[in-house]
């Protein structure tokens, strides 16, 4: 394992691109006198009694958010706007029709409504049931092992009520990073990151301090797949991470590993009619995956929770958010640049992952249309020829899951710059290739497929149950540099 040697490397950084601040480690938070919370306390007001400072950061997670410092991740902001990826994405609207990610998909917010929002989202979004809780919920781990199967496929609503009354509504709490006995830093989830740790052979003796700063996070920003029994009730949860060690999880073993089992096909593509795994939030595996930060050995701690001065102490930022949202001041810990070139080097990688995002995601909507006509003309007794067909079905597999992958993922590319764009080329090129096959199969049983195949977003974006809004308010279609609507030749709506 890589040890955490993260300030030798940054005073090597300050011979390179970077003039990092007189090459100092940022100055750590003020050591705390420990006192012992009881065991087995949930409840954050009590561990507040002793830790006031860090608990009245936490409350602020419920705040809204500055509006404007951040281009992709809005949040939502202090007139309620919650924003809608897919109005700003329509191309997932189409991909994601079936279930209720094709309904309502949100941009996240701050951790103090992970659970609310479950309850004001669309009842369609926690179909899979008690499962759903698995990462919302602090008593998520204690339900797990106490009541097993039951804990899975009951309905969401079923486990929810087991959770106490006062606490159904409370998302991470003190006790899912940090041991009630000494404060530091501890997991909670066992039953699902401690299992994906042992896919990757980590000893677990040998974790870093530095490392612990990124796994209490990886407990939840990660992908996972829900297992489903024949009935489609949901029987288990686990990340994808066999075949894969630590600091290399590529998106190749992960895709490998959920398309290779059959009890995670979580739901029906409308377009498709295929049976489909799901990918989400792979913040954890992006940015281990050799990004430039990794290597340095910063956490996500370093961005997210920087240290800052309360009064008279310092203390890790436990309102966690965006670095944007925060002036850039996490990244001036370590960086000497001015907060606005900072943030515009944010920006650029965005613009250019978004970019290349959507070609993805289009060029995959293309072809799952294409495989939508293939289906039909197969109905009308046309004979499609299978063997271009089932390539073509193995390249659109490809190509959504990894246009998936960074869709799902939170940073707009910014955790790994590079590697998010060729896992965008990579699924671009997958697409493209289904198409091509998919034309030559649909030209052979005498169909003609026009240039630029009609999409038909429109109907997509209307079918969703009760949130029937084309686009949010506010919200404008994501093309920064305007390729896509050159090449689909359609004007983004306003
Ligand atoms: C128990 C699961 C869990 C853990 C542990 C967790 N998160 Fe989150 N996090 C979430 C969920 C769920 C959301 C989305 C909440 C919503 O939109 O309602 C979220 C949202 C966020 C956001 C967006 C906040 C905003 O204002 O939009 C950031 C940033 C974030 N998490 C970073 C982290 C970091 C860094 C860590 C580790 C120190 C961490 N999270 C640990 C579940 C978790
Ligand atoms: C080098 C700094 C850095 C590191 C390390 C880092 N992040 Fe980020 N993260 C960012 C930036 C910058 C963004 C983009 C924020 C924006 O666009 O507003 C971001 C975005 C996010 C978001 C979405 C925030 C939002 O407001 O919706 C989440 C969640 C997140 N990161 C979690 C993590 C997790 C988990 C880790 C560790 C596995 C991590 N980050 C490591 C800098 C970092
Ligand atoms: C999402 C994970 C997470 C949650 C939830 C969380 N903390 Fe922390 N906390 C951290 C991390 C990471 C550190 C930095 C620890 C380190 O580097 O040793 C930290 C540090 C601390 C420290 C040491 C001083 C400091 O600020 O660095 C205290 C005290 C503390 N937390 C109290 C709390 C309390 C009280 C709560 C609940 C109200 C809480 N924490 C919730 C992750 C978390
Ligand atoms: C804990 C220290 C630390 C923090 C915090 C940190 N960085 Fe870095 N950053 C580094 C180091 C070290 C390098 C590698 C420098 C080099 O090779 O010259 C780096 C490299 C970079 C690069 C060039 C490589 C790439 O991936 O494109 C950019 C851009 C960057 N950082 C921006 C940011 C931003 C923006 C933030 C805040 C969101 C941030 N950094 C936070 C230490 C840090």
């Amino acid at each position: 394992m890589r040890n955490g040697y993260v300030w030798s490397l940054v005073l090597i950084a300050c011979s390179g691109l970077f003039l990092l601040s007189g090459c100092q480690a940022p100055q750590k938070a003020e050591p705390v006198r420990p006192v012992k919370i009881a065991d087995g306390e949930v409840d954050p007001a009590e561990w507040g009694k002793v830790y006031p400072v860090n608990y009245d950061m936490w409350k602020q997670t419920a705040d809204p958010t500055a509006v404007g410092k951040s281009k992709y991740k809005r949040g939502f902001d202090a007139d309620g706007i919650t924003y809608d990826k897919l109005s700003e994405f329509p191309y997932m609207a189409l991909l994601f029709n079936g279930w209720g990610f094709g309904v309502e998909y949100n941009e996240p917010r701050g951790h103090a409504y992970m659970l609310k929002d479950q309850v004001i989202i669309d009842s369609s979004r926690v179909g899979a049931g008690g499962v759903c809780l698995t990462c919302k919920t602090p008593y998520a781990p204690a339900l797990e092992k106490e009541k097993g199967l039951v804990y899975y496929s009951s309905s969401w609503a079923e486990v929810r009520a087991m959770i106490p009354e006062k606490h159904q509504e409370l998302g991470v709490a003190c006790i899912d990073c940090h041991d009630n006995k000494d404060m530091t830093l501890k997991l909670s989830r066992e039953f699902t990151l401690g299992k994906a740790l042992a896919e990757l052979k980590v000893d677990r003796s040998k974790v870093t301090h530095q490392e612990m700063r990124s796994l209490v996070c990886a407990q939840c920003h990660v992908t996972y797949n829900i297992n489903k029994d024949e009935n489609k009730k949901s029987v288990g949860v686990y990340f994808p991470w066999q075949g894969s060690s630590w600091g290399n999880i590529p998106v190749e073993n992960i895709i490998k590993q959920i398309r290779g089992d059959e009890t995670v096909r979580e739901w029906t593509q409308k377009v498709t009619g295929y049976r489909m795994p799901f990918m989400r939030h792979a913040e954890f595996e992006l940015f281990s995956f050799n990004s430039v930060h990794w290597q340095a050995g910063v956490s996500c701690v370093d961005c997210h929770m920087p240290y800052t001065k309360v009064g008279a102490v310092k203390v890790s930022d436990h309102r966690v958010m965006s670095p944007l949202k925060n002036d850039m001041k996490a990244c001036q810990q370590c960086h000497t640049e001015t907060p606005e070139w900072l943030r515009n080097q944010v920006f650029a990688i965005q613009d250019r992952t978004i970019s290349m995002m959507i070609r993805s995601g289009y060029a995959t909507a293309t072809a799952a249309k294409l495989i939508e006509k293939a289906h039909q003309l197969r109905e009308a007794g046309k004979e499609i020829d299978n063997g271009l067909y089932e390539q073509a079905k193995d390249f659109y597999m490809e190509a959504f899951l990894r246009t998936l992958y960074i869709g799902g993922e939170n940073s707009t590319g910014f955790h790994n710059p590079t590697e998010a764009m060729r896992i965008l080329g990579d699924s671009t090129a997958f697409a493209m290739k289904a198409e091509a096959l998919l034309r030559q199969a649909l030209t052979k049983a005498g169909e003609n497929v026009p240039m630029v195949v009609d999409l038909e977003l429109d109907n997509y974006l209307n079918e969703r149950g009760k949130k029937k809004l084309m686009t949010q308010p506010g919200v404008e279609i994501a093309d920064p540099f305007g390729v896509e609507a050159k090449l689909r030749q359609v004007q983004p709506a306003k």
